[in-house]
């Protein structure tokens, strides 16, 4: 597939991909169990959505749940998968705010993918509802590792042109049309990367904040559009 110009990559508005943290420490300081942080957090990102589809955010591009995630409390990942399949029944408001779905992750049909059928569903139902959309394209990150994204890549490369590039492993990223991201934003006061996105971060502006990610708001996501123009 080939990959987009890079003018056409950015004619659409900035790319911000975010890492939502500490939803656990926001429940516990209010006495809460971790799902409860959680269910908030999906709250504050159906809100944060609306702000930056008002705002010159092209792209949006969520760290929803990690290759590394599955080994948490049973119960806990249960509780995460049914807030993506709520985060992706969402498609009347999606579709009111212009919002365009896109899903990025282990490809299911792939040796090691464990993305369940029913959240496969949801995933492929918001894909095909809001494809028309022509505003905002929301990415979800579901079972994704930059690692094995970029493995997948290159392994690609060599087995299709015996040769590996720059350009080979771009064009076999498992969204080749996704323009590079211009500010990567972590919440909850952690200042790392965490196996999201390695490529597509190469020039991409960092904002880190103390906020709990249910707290993160329109002002935070100013703050970090304004690293853009400084
Ligand atoms: C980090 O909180 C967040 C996650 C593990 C990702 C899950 C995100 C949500 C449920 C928000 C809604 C998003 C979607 C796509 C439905 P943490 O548990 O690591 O917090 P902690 O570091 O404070 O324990």
């Amino acid at each position: 597939m080939p990959s987009q110009s890079d003018a056409e990559k950015s004619k659409n508005g900035a790319h911000v991909a975010c890492i939502m943290d500490g939803n656990g420490r926001w429940a516990k300081k209010r006495g809460l169990p971790r799902t409860a942080g959680h269910t908030a957090g999906e709250e504050n990102l159906a809100e944060v959505v609306r702000q930056a589809a008002k705002r010159n955010v092209g792209w949006l591009t969520v760290f929803g749940f990690s290759t590394e995630n599955w080994v948490r409390p049973k119960a806990e990942v249960r509780h995460i998968l049914a807030l993506h399949k709520q985060l992706f029944g969402r498609i009347e408001e999606l579709n009111a705010n212009n919002v365009r779905v896109q899903w990025i992750g282990r490809p299911f049909d792939e040796p090691g993918s464990k993305t369940p059928l029913y959240v496969q569903k949801a995933i492929r139902q918001a894909i095909a509802d809001t494809a028309s959309n022509t505003g905002m394209t929301l990415t979800v990150a579901f079972d994704y590792g930059s690692r094995a994204e970029l493995a997948r890549a290159v392994r690609k490369s060599k087995i299709e042109l015996f040769t590996v590039t720059k350009q080979s492993i771009e064009e076999r990223l498992y969204l080749a049309q996704m323009p590079p991201v211009d500010v990567l934003v972590r919440t909850s006061g952690e200042s790392r990367i965490s196996n999201f996105l390695l490529w597509q971060i190469n020039h991409a502006a960092v904002y880190f904040t103390q906020r709990p990610w249910p707290d993160f708001d329109a002002d935070d996501l100013d703050a970090a559009l304004a690293l853009l123009d400084a």
